[in-house]
C-alpha cells in the first residue's frame, strides 16, 4: 500500500491585509462583531480558504509535531536504554499517513485487531516491532502473528491464551506472549485477568509449560489517566508488588513489562498546557503565549518513561534480578496534540435574555465526528472572529437529534453563521471513533512547512450505499 503523500500546494496566498487589522478596528471589534475582525490563520494559510478548498469539517495534522512527539517519547529509551520502548496505539489514531510518520521516527505498532496487524504490515512495520493486544483476536490473525514472529502477543484472558497456544501449535511456531493483568486501580471488565483471580497463576503455569509459547511479558494498561509523577509512581508500585507476588507464587519473572497507555494529553483544557497548534495560532496573531489552561503538572511520555525505568531498575536490582525491558503504548499522549479540526457554524439560534442569554450554534460536526469534545474538554477558537465580543454558546451537531450536543455551555467570541471554529487536540479518538450515519466524514490534511497534503480524502455521498446490493 502506498502512503498517502500526494502533496497539494495550497493555492491560497498567506493571510496578508485581511490579518493586519488596524488598531481602531481591533478596538471596535471588542465591542461588536466587526467585518474587519482578524481571521486566524494556520502557519500562514487562511483557514477559510483551506475550508473552501477541502471542505468542512476538516482535520489538519501538524507533521512536525508528530516528529517532535515521537522523538521526545523515544529519547529516554535511546539514551542508553534508560526508559521504555514506544509503540503507537493504532486504535487511537489509525490514519496511515500519521502512523507511517511515527514509524519513520522509530515508534513501533500496538494493534488490537486483525485489521490493525494487517495495516502495520502494509506500512512496512517489521513483525518484531508489532505488539498484538485486545479482547478480540481472530484465529487467523493469531496464526499469522505466530508465523511471522510478532514481537509480543498479550493474552487478555485464560481463553485467549488457549487460543494463542492453539494458533502457534497449528503453524508449528513458538509465539512470544504476555499476560494482561488488571490490578484493582486499573480498568477491569473485559480488559485482562483480574490480579486476584486464580486464572493468573493457572495462565502463567500453562504458558510456562507450553512448548508453543514463550511467556516473556506482563501487561498493565491502567485505563485511568496517569496525570503526574505521583500517579505513575503509584501505578508502578502496584505493578512491582504484583510481579513479586507472582514470582513467589509461580517462579515467573518477566523479561518485559508492558505498561500500555493512559498518559494524559498535556493540552486538553482539563489537563494542562495549550497545544503547539494553539501556540501557532497565537503567534500568527502576535498575541502573547496564553497562560496554561490549568495548573496541573502533566507528566510527559519521556518523564513517565524515565521514572518507570528508574523504579523498575532499582526494585529488581535490590532483588538481584535482571530489570525487565519496559514498553509503553501511548495513544492520546503521543498524537492528541498534533491535530485540530475545523467545523463551520451552519446556523445560529438565540434564546434567553440577560444572564440566561445563550446562542446555540449548529455545527457541521456533531457527536458522530467529535464525541470526545463532549463536556467541553477541548479548547475551541472562533477563527473567523477571534476578536468578537465573548458570549455564551451551546455547540450542537447537524444530526437533527436532541442528543447531538457537543458542549452545553462555552464562552467564545460571538459566533455568526458561516464562522469557522477550530477544535484543538483532536489527534486521539476523533477520527477512529467517528461514525457518520448521514453526513460524510471529513478530509484529513497533513501540514508541513506551510504546505498541506491529503492524508485522507473527504468522503462523498456514495459511501453510504457502497456495500448495498443494487
Ligand atoms: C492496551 C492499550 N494500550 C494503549 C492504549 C492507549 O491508551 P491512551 O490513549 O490512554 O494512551 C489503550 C487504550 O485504551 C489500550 O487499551
Amino acid at each position: 500500500m502506498q502512503r498517502a503523500r500526494n502533496v497539494h500546494r495550497v493555492t491560497v496566498p498567506p493571510v496578508t491585509s485581511q490579518s493586519s487589522t488596524r488598531d481602531s478596528d481591533r478596538a471596535s471589534a471588542l465591542g461588536r462583531v466587526s467585518a474587519s475582525s482578524t481571521e486566524l490563520s494556520l502557519a500562514g494559510l487562511s483557514v477559510s480558504d483551506l475550508v473552501a478548498e477541502y471542505g468542512s469539517p476538516l482535520h489538519v495534522v501538524d507533521m512536525a509535531d508528530l516528529d517532535r512527539n515521537a522523538a521526545a517519547a523515544l529519547a529516554p529509551f535511546r539514551d542508553a536504554g534508560r526508559g521504555a520502548d514506544v509503540y503507537s496505539s493504532y486504535k487511537t489514531n489509525p490514519i496511515p499517513g500519521v502512523l507511517g510518520r511515527l514509524h519513520d521516527a522509530g515508534i513501533g505498532a500496538e494493534a488490537i485487531s486483525a485489521y490493525e496487524v494487517w495495516l502495520a504490515l502494509e506500512l512496512g512495520v517489521p513483525p518484531e516491532r508489532i505488539i498484538y493486544n485486545g479482547p478480540a483476536k481472530s484465529q487467523a490473525s493469531l496464526r499469522q502473528a505466530a508465523e511471522l514472529g510478532v514481537e509480543l502477543v498479550n493474552a487478555n484472558s485464560l481463553g485467549d491464551l488457549r487460543q494463542m497456544i492453539a494458533a502457534a501449535d497449528s503453524v508449528g511456531s513458538v509465539m512470544r506472549v504476555g499476560i494482561r493483568i488488571s490490578l484493582p486501580h486499573m480498568w477491569g471488565g473485559q480488559f485482562g485477568l483480574p490480579s486476584t483471580s486464580s486464572d493468573v497463576a493457572v495462565s502463567t503455569r500453562l504458558a510456562v509449560d507450553s512448548p508453543h509459547v514463550d511467556l516473556i511479558g506482563l501487561h498493565f494498561h491502567s485505563g485511568f489517566g496517569l496525570r503526574d509523577d505521583a500517579a505513575v509512581t503509584m501505578h508502578m508500585q502496584a505493578v512491582l508488588a504484583f510481579c513479586d507476588e507472582l514470582r513467589l507464587d509461580t517462579g515467573f519473572h518477566p523479561e518485559v513489562i508492558d505498561l500500555g497507555g493512559s498518559l494524559t494529553v498535556p493540552t486538553v483544557i482539563s489537563e494542562s498546557r495549550p497545544s503547539p497548534l494553539s501556540r501557532l495560532a497565537n503567534r500568527v496573531r502576535r498575541r502573547p503565549e496564553p497562560a496554561p489552561l490549568s495548573s496541573g503538572d502533566i507528566i510527559t511520555i519521556a518523564q513517565a518513561s524515565r521514572l518507570a525505568w528508574e523504579l523498575v531498575t532499582t526494585h529488581f536490582n535490590s532483588h538481584d534480578l535482571p530489570a525487565p525491558r519496559l514498553v509503553l503504548e501511548p495513544g492520546r499522549s503521543l498524537t492528541g496534540d498534533t491535530q485540530l479540526m475545523f467545523t463551520t457554524a451552519l446556523d445560529i439560534e438565540d434564546s434567553g435574555s440577560g444572564d440566561e442569554a445563550i446562542r446555540t450554534v449548529i455545527l457541521d460536526a456533531g457527536v458522530e465526528l467529535a464525541e470526545p469534545m463532549r463536556g467541553g474538554g477541548h479548547a475551541t477558537l472562533n477563527t473567523t472572529r477571534p476578536d468578537a465580543r465573548p458570549r455564551r454558546h451551546r455547540l450542537v451537531g447537524p444530526r437533527a437529534d436532541a442528543a447531538d450536543v457537543l458542549v452545553s455551555e462555552i464562552e467564545l467570541p460571538t459566533v455568526e453563521r458561516g464562522d469557522i471554529l477550530a477544535v484543538l487536540d483532536t489527534g486521539a479518538y476523533f477520527v477512529p471513533f467517528s461514525t457518520a450515519s448521514t453526513f460524510p466524514r471529513p478530509a484529513v490534511l497533513g501540514l508541513e512547512d506551510g504546505v498541506v497534503s491529503t492524508l485522507r480524502r473527504r468522503e462523498d455521498l456514495t459511501r453510504f450505499t457502497e456495500f448495498d446490493p443494487s
